[in-house]
């Protein structure tokens, strides 16, 4: 029988419970699920009530509904001051349709295969600092290979001044948008004022504001200088056609390209996940390391992207460690799930988090075990550490491959270990969650001469 009433409201005061979605996600998603199971409720002054469900029969509803039936650019407000008025992001319906297919093949299929070298390339490059006995930052250095290897998909090679220029402004801009200072302008806008470049909103409007320039610089320049043979996104962006073969316009261009910036620090904490992971579980890196072994042409990037071990290591690494731990809908008619009925107006969360640490599809779920994904294949409703539906992550082919190809190349070069042998436990970061402290680890040995040699041929 269909309820009306809202199901499993959480007892708990509202601001205990803002305050550890806000700090602690997977840690609230945890103690929520424990006591309410497959289906919950928060309520939230402003927001309005937010359901919660991590059963893979609704979230196959969810993700497989006719587009018109969610909405979702509301829920990326937070991101706007960042990505622009024109971001598929901040779109539905048509609109968001016409974005989106503009700016997907950029990031798949053959152009992404070409992306292969230089993510291997960037990875050799900055790898050959490294020197044995030396300490790293991986949090760090995971956020530099992300901002290198994605500016460079974006724009091409940045040797030119005002690249170099860009790339700076660019990098302190995302930086500053996700850092701790700007958390709780994320969480509530009303902090947004401007009280001139020394407060935190004022800063971050500055810095946008030069970027803004030297991106619009950019598009102009290549406009007047067109070249044909360039395969960096944004020359694809600017000869893409839509349906009624018009082209995108300059604000268009600039926004999505902040879009696809926008990965930057999502891409950056899986790869950091998967180093972390790898230090954690010696079999694990030493079973990868004999599948690198195995592989006749290293230099074949797409063919270390296809190791199935590898591959099973990017995807437990992304259960276990939800980079986004929800995806967000809003409906826009009433519809029902697990035998509940809601109105229009609802906000749906998609508990990713919760649906990839159940026990029932991944036995001793807090275990690191890439063998599961080698064992069973999991549904899209089961396992979707990119969402799904008409609003799956555009970078669900992307974001993997880079990550694979950085991991491939570091194990099969060096071996690393932990400074540092406390668990780690999961904050927010940004829209996601990250390691609640930097990671270090010592360089403590090549992994065998034979590959070290090999690899520096790969550049
Ligand atoms: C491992 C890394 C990443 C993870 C786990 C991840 C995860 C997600 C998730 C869960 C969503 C919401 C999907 C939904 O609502 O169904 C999303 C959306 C999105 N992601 Fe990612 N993401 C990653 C990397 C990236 C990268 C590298 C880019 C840029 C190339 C990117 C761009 C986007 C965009 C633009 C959207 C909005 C798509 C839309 O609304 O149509 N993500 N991502």
């Amino acid at each position: 029988m269909k309820q009306m009433k809202l199901p499993n409201r959480l007892r708990t005061p509202w601001f205990a419970q803002v305050y550890q979605w806000g700090m602690r996600p997977t840690h609230f998603l945890d103690s929520c699920t424990q006591r309410y199971g497959d289906i919950f409720t928060t309520q939230w002054p402003a927001l309005g009530p937010i359901v919660f469900v991590s059963h893979p029969k609704a979230i196959e509803k969810i993700y497989t509904a006719p587009p018109e039936m969610f909405n979702i650019a509301e829920t990326y407000e937070t991101l706007r001051p960042l990505v622009g008025d024109k971001s598929l992001m901040v779109m539905d319906g048509q609109v968001h349709h016409r974005q989106r297919s503009l700016v997907m093949p950029p990031l798949h299929g053959e152009r992404l295969r070409s992306y292969g070298k230089l993510i291997c390339n960037l990875t050799e490059q900055m790898m050959q600092q490294w020197k044995l006995g030396e300490v790293i930052n991986l949090t760090s250095w995971a956020h530099d290979i992300s901002i290198n290897v994605m500016f460079q998909v974006v724009f091409g090679l940045d040797e030119e001044e005002r690249l170099i220029k860009l790339r700076q402004k660019i990098t302190q801009m995302l930086d500053y948008f996700s850092s701790p200072v700007m958390v709780l302008h994320h969480t509530a806008p009303v902090l947004r004022k401007d009280f001139g470049p020394l407060s935190p909103w004022g800063r971050f409007l500055c810095l946008i504001h030069e970027v803004d320039q030297l991106l619009y610089a950019e598009i102009a320049h290549r406009r007047q200088h067109p070249q044909l043979d360039c395969t960096d996104v944004l020359s694809l962006l600017m000869t893409a056609r839509d349906e009624q073969g018009e082209v995108m316009n300059d604000q268009e261009l600039r926004d999505e390209v902040m879009t696809v910036l926008s990965g930057k620090g999502v891409a950056a904490t899986g790869i950091l996940f998967g180093l972390y992971s790898l230090q954690k579980h010696p079999a694990v890196c030493q079973r990868l390391q004999e599948e690198l072994d195995s592989i006749s042409d290293p230099s074949d990037t797409n063919a270390i992207a296809k190791l199935p071990y590898l591959t099973a290591i990017s995807q437990e690494t992304m259960r276990l460690y939800p980079l986004t731990a929800v995806a967000m809908r809003v409906a826009t008619t009433p519809f029902e799930i697990m035998g509940y009925e809601f109105p229009s107006g609802t906000k749906v969360f998609v508990n990713i988090y919760s649906v990839h640490h159940r026990h029932d599809l991944f036995p001793n779920p807090e275990q690191f075990k890439p063998e599961r994904f080698l064992e069973r294949k999991f549904t899209s409703y089961e396992y979707s550490p990119f969402g799904g539906g008409n609003r799956r992550c555009i970078g669900y082919a992307f974001a993997p491959f880079f990550m694979k190809l950085v991991l491939a190349k570091i194990v099969s070069r060096y071996q690393l270990k932990l400074t540092d042998d406390r668990p780690i436990s999961l904050v927010r970061h940004a829209a996601g969650v990250a390691p609640d402290r930097d990671i270090y680890a010592m360089v403590t040995d090549y992994y065998h001469q034979k590959s070290a040699n090999e690899l520096v041929g790969v550049v």
